[in-house]
């Protein structure tokens, strides 16, 4: 059954591309961090993309707009900021596990309903 061969094979390759992200996101952060994370996405992050991340001066960063976009493209844009735009760094006042941990909500879809 080459189909179902092949098949296995991608999501193997899948499961070697996802396991190093979700470790990122493993280092678990502290309650008290998400906390303070959330409040940011909110506060700031919105104060460019909307309080309900339907765009503004940013653009939408909803669960749709985002659907297409690779998680790591949006870690760098995150992390680097986009130079010649509005969309400043954030590497100097988050980590790592903060931004992929910010990212992983947009994906998920941020504010939950
Ligand atoms: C001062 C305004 C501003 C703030 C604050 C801001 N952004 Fe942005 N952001 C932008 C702009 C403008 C763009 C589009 C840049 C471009 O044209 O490529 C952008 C792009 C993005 C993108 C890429 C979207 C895509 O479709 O590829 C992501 C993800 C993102 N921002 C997340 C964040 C997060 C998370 C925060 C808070 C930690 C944040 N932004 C704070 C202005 C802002």
């Amino acid at each position: 059954m080459p189909l179902a061969h092949s098949a296995l094979r991608t999501l193997g390759q899948l499961l070697l591309v996802l396991l190093p992200l979700s470790q990122v996101e493993a280092e678990a952060l502290s309650v008290e961090r998400q906390t303070q994370l959330q409040h940011l996405l909110a506060q700031d992050c919105g104060s460019c993309h909307g309080l309900r991340m339907t765009g503004g001066l940013g653009p939408a960063l909803t669960r749709q707009a985002l659907a297409n976009k690779p998680r790591e493209a949006l870690i760098a844009t995150v992390t680097h900021g986009r130079p010649g735009t509005a969309m400043p760094p954030w590497n100097a006042l988050l980590n790592e596990p903060d931004i992929a941990w910010l990212v992983d909500r947009l994906l998920e879809g941020y504010p939950t309903p």
